[in-house]
């Protein structure tokens, strides 16, 4: 067994809602991260299951007409059938109605009564039944599943919580790997901190006495009060040992299922082993709004019943529709098997009409795993579009990686009759590839694809395990290098050259000599670039493995390398070395990766998740337009309404030069007159040597220049516009005052990474609207790239907020 294990899990999914794609969301991203630790050799163990006690539950299958076990059985079934049918990797499938959950739970519940952690108190509260919790405020208060709370009086078991603020904050900011608890993304562990601290501010003002953490920081003495851990209002539930008329508060029941998957409070003694071997969890990754039941109460009840804490607990953000969470009670959520039966169908069957149901359902979930963890950085929210989905597919999979693949691998089939990659008598092996030259060939690439193959491992390896979107984006533009290097070295061109001219002869000895030794020399040459490129595809196709298991086995055995399950296991897909894919190697028998698929498959997915809703007259991508385009029939805006808009965004793409702060400003194009009169010609925007862009702006005078009003800022809030892919909403803060900034950047930087960011604004550009909201100043940024990405201007040094640039 391997040293090392890894113990990852996916919060467990109430019943009281069938899964959507918010739910595929949590469950996809931890099934990347196991896939990725088995194949670097962990013993993982990948825990998901179902939530299934509580009020809402209770009170759902009442609704239902039938008792709770049978709805949840139902429900959970659901669940685990749409995992069975994506290929999720998950090793066990925790139930909390599972016998070996509730007496565990009880055991739990015991412990911590026999150590004086809990005690028996009466409790009048508001309480909010859509999120079981108690609330702060008078009756009728708003709790925060957005219904009015109802008033409850219950006599409750307490946990001693209030005990915990100090050891929390300090299991938190502890400096010691082994010993703290890690919570990512930044903002989540910054808001759990903050709770624990409580609010000083306040606390400053009215003269309170605070104390000081280990780490230096001020907190409120008893901000954390004890918790509420029993019900008597309803009977759903796991009964509390020996006081029957209450059952343990859902949070407490349902956390404890990581440790009661896994063996605890079992006297099975090779379970007993099981727990000891895998707990304590190294990962629990969770949806942003349950950090705290995960960071402050879990961690609690574990320090009170002495059990080692997780190591880490990791937020993703939302999927969001119409500007808010997708979740059953909005009624704008998306099902996963939409996405399967439509890309599956549409996409892969057309393709492969004899291919099994099951390779069409695994498609299908690779394109929905490709397309939710690029495209929405992760810990931040991100709107779901079937547009966007398309868009992205086509863009990345059919024409990136799906193109490159059948490219490459096409022309070793045409040209080398065996098949072998680099396995031609000539010997590739004696040619070593993509250096600059050898002793008898010298064949320079002016692209190095060794080189940015191994930047790309490096980074790839030394970036956080969970920013999926910026890997996959690197991964993208390695890609995009591989097919530049292929045009460039145009080796379809070399094949044909050689095809018509070797039967060619010269009556002179010396000459015909000289024309075969050239020949061998050209098949070599073609043999290096096909070499060079299939051995880019093979790293290509380990890293993406984790996130596109079903699509990149495909290409695995195209390679000639056969079971990607087994080279992931084998050990084999950790090894990204270049030379990993050997001369000789016999590719498999070829066929399309990723079929295009057509944008009319977005009015396709929409039908199928709105049966009932009109048609609109003429046959559109979209029925989901901005407020420059007009609907073609009329929709209702209810989102409840059976007839009601798709629950997706596909909204137009901001235009090159309408009006988006930044990037307007330093257009590269230079095919005309400059694209925005406003740019100075002084080496404040900078283009990249790349562009190679010889300033031909017209000249203008000191005078002109100060006009323009450049000032140092400081980026305080980043968020994203719902609706708009590529605008960005900021707050900066001027020293003098704060504005808001809408910059067309989104694509380039996730909010999150800009926050705290001192850079330059066009202070006195008059403000102006877009999509209604106010956009007061321009930021400055370079264009880099063929793309032209935005990089904006930043200090090396310490700067004053409000410092004018001249
Ligand atoms: N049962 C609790 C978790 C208990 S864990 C000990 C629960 N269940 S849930 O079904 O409501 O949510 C489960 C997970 O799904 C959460 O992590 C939640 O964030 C995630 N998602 C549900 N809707 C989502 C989106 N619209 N977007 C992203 N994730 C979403 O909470």
């Amino acid at each position: 067994m391997p040293e090392q294990k890894f113990y990852l899990t996916t919060p467990i999914y109430y019943v009281n809602a069938r899964p959507h794609i918010g739910h595929a969301y949590s469950t996809i991203a931890v099934d990347v991260i196991a896939r990725r630790h088995r194949l670097l050799g962990d013993d993982t163990f990948f825990l998901t299951g179902t939530d299934e006690h509580g009020q809402k539950v209770e009170r759902s299958a009442a609704a239902a007409g039938i008792p709770p076990l049978q709805f949840a059985d139902e429900v959970s079934a659901s669940f685990r059938a749409l995992w069975d049918r994506m290929g999720i990797t998950y090793d066990d499938y925790i139930r909390t109605t599972e016998p070996r959950h509730i007496s565990a739970v009880q055991k739990l519940f015991q412990l911590l009564l026999d150590r004086d952690k809990i005690y028996l108190s009466s409790y009048t509260g508001q309480y909010s039944i859509g999120e079981e919790m108690f609330v702060d405020g008078p009756p009728g208060t708003i709790g925060p599943d957005g219904k009015p709370t109802e008033t409850v009086t219950e006599e409750n078991y307490f946990f001693r919580l209030s005990e915990y603020q100090l050891p929390l904050i300090d299991l938190i900011e502890s400096d010691d790997p082994e010993k703290r608890l890690l919570i990512q993304p930044e903002s989540s562990r910054n808001e759990v901190l903050s709770f624990l601290r409580g609010n000083v501010a306040e606390a400053t003002e009215r003269g309170e006495v605070l104390e000081v953490s280990a780490s230096g920081k001020a907190y409120v003495p008893g901000a954390l009060k004890d918790l509420s851990i029993s019900r008597t209002s309803f009977k759903w539930g796991i009964p509390v040992p020996g006081n029957e008329k209450h059952v343990i508060y859902v949070w407490l029941d349902a956390l404890a299922n990581y440790m009661t998957a896994i063996g605890y409070g079992s006297d099975d003694p090779a379970l007993q082993e099981k727990f000891n071997r895998y707990w304590p969890a190294d990962l629990h990754l969770v949806g942003k709004e349950i950090t705290r039941f995960h960071c402050v109460y879990w961690p609690a009840f574990l320090l009170a019943a002495e059990i080692p804490t997780p190591k880490s607990v990791v937020a993703n953000g939302w999927l969001l529709f119409d500007d808010s969470k997708m979740s059953k009670s909005k009624g704008n959520v998306v099902r996963t098997e939409t996405i399967l039966d439509a890309f599956g169908t549409e996409v892969y069957k057309k393709q492969f009409p004899d291919s099994t149901k099951k390779e069409q359902d695994l498609f299908g979930a690779d394109v929905l795993r490709y397309f939710l963890l690029r495209e929405i950085p992760f810990g931040a929210d991100g709107s779901f579009s079937f547009d966007a989905m398309i868009t992205r597919y086509n863009a990345d999979l059919a024409n990136g990686y799906g193109n490159l693949v059948s490219r490459t691998l096409g022309l070793i089939v045409q040209n080398f009759s065996s098949g072998e990659i680099g396995g031609s008598p000539s010997g590739i092996a004696r040619v070593p590839p993509l250096t600059k030259g050898n002793d008898t060939l010298a064949f320079i690439y002016s692209i190095d694809l060794r080189a940015h193959a191994d930047t790309l491992v490096g980074l790839y390896q030394t970036e956080n395990e969970y920013a999926f979107g910026s890997k996959l984006q690197r991964i993208s533009d390695f890609i995009q290098k591989v097919d530049v290097f292929m045009t460039e070295q145009k080796p379809w061109k070399l094949a044909t050259y050689l095809k018509t001219s070797s039967a060619t002869t010269y009556p002179d000895a010396a000459r015909q000599k000289e024309f075969e030794d050239n020949l061998r020399n050209d098949i070599v040459r073609l043999e290096c670039i096909l070499y060079t490129a299939a051995q880019s595809i093979r790293i290509i196709t380990a890293l993406l493995y984790p996130v596109l298991p079903f699509s990149t086995a495909r290409v695995w055995a195209q390679l000639g390398l056969g079971d990607i399950e087994e080279a992931a296991l084998n050990g084999e897909l950790k090894n990204l070395e270049w030379g990993g894919l050997k001369p000789g190697t016999k590719l498999g028998p070829l066929a399309p990766i990723f079929p295009r698929a057509d944008k009319g498959l977005a009015q396709i997915m929409i039908d199928m998740e709105n049966p009932n809703a009109p048609k609109p007259e003429q046959p559109t991508p979209s029925r989901f337009v901005d407020e420059t385009t007009t609907h073609t029939a009329p929709v209702p805006t209810d989102p409840t309404h059976p007839g009601a808009p798709p629950r997706t965004s596909g909204f137009a793409d901001v235009a090159p030069g309408t009006t988006v702060a930044g990037s307007l400003a330093i257009s590269t194009e230079r095919t005309g007159t400059p694209s925005h009169s406003e740019a100075p010609a002084s080496g404040i925007f900078a283009n990249s040597a790349a562009h190679s862009n010889i300033p031909d702006t017209p000249q203008i005078a000191i005078d002109d220049f100060v006009k323009i009003d450049l000032r140092v800022a400081q980026i305080v809030v980043a968020e994203r516009i719902p609706k708009a892919d590529k605008l960005l909403r900021l707050e900066v803060d001027l020293g003098y005052e704060k504005r808001q900034i809408l910059s067309g950047i989104a694509e380039w930087y996730a909010p999150e990474e800009l926050i705290g960011k001192k850079i330059v604004v066009i202070a006195n550009l008059a403000p102006r609207k877009m999509r209604g909201l106010e956009s007061h100043g321009m930021l400055l940024a370079a264009s880099h790239g063929e793309d032209g990405k935005p990089v904006l201007a930043t200090f090396g040094e310490e700067i004053a907020l409000g410092s004018r640039l001249k």
